[in-house]
């Protein structure tokens, strides 16, 4: 990859986002950089989907700016595009299509040659052999879920978005998509993933921004927000068992109260 390690791969600055009067995502500011792994933290509604939205260029925010490798989403769209994967829902796909006709499809719609043998090289990259033959809609989740994230990454993006990537999958493949994600961080590229599972973002994240209600209320990485909040009285209320974790830290900052 061109960019180098520790640049800043994705910036984003002020963004808020407002769906009529809902106002979404208030004032975000964060930067993914090149080989980290950056966890959009909060609970369901917080605005984690919509401030991918934004960076994907898919929603147009109401005011702030976002930068990949240094281009404008806004300005320079399609040099901006270029340099990010997004993982599309399974639901996306068409389900009569076979796995070997989907890369192909997305390499063609990305403009990347998949030379002879690729498709099988890919395919077992992903332990996929046995479903080249099947069509999408046959697919395990899991299954379904590493095409996904093999289209995300077909034009080898150094910035990579997923939204809540390992919610539905079982343990088993909650843990090798963590792997993969972090040899995609070995790679160099800057993953950008949301999640309200603290024990991934503990695992897996290298920093973390907790979001909710659309405001950032603590950014660093997973140890660092526990070492300033284990043992601040206002913020951690209660916790289980005697032991202090991210997520007591995590109820302590957004509240009780569940979301729809
Ligand atoms: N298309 C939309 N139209 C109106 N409101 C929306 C839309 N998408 C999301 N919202 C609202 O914006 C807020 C943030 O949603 P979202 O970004 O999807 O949160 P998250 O991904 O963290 O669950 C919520 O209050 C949600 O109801
Ligand atoms: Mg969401």
């Amino acid at each position: 990859m061109a960019e180098s390690v520790h640049e800043t791969i994705l910036q984003v600055r002020d963004l808020s986002v407002s769906y009529g009067p809902i106002q979404a995502v208030k004032q975000v500011s964060f930067e993914v950089r090149a080989g980290e792994i950056f966890g959009l933290l909060g609970p369901n509604g917080a605005g984690k989907t919509s401030t991918l939205s934004a960076v994907e260029g898919l929603l147009k925010p109401r005011s702030g700016q976002i930068t990949i490798a240094g281009y404008s989403i806004d300005s320079q769209a399609l040099e901006a595009k270029a340099r990010m994967g997004v993982q599309l829902q399974a639901t996306s796909f068409q389900p009569e299509l076979r796995v070997p006709e989907i890369l192909r499809l997305y390499a063609g719609i990305y403009g990347v040659s998949l030379k002879e043998g690729k498709v099988d090289q890919m395919l077992e990259g992903l332990k996929l052999q046995d479903a080249a033959g099947k069509r999408f809609g046959e697919l395990s989740g899991g299954q379904k879920q590493r095409v996904t994230l093999a289209i995300a990454l077909i034009h080898n993006p150094p910035l990579v978005l997923l939204d809540e990537p390992t919610s539905g999958l079982d343990p088993q493949s909650r843990r090798q998509l963590w792997e993969r994600m972090e040899a995609m961080r070995e790679r160099g590229h800057g993953i950008l993933l949301t999640t309200h599972s603290m024990e991934e973002a503990e695992s897996v994240c290298d920093r973390i921004a907790i979001i909710d209600h659309g405001r950032i209320i603590a950014s660093d990485p997973p140890s660092v927000i526990m070492e300033t909040y284990r043992n601040d009285p206002e913020v951690i209320k209660a916790s289980r068992k005697g032991r202090i974790t991210l997520e007591d830290v995590f109820i302590g900052l957004t509240g009780r109260e569940i979301r729809a």
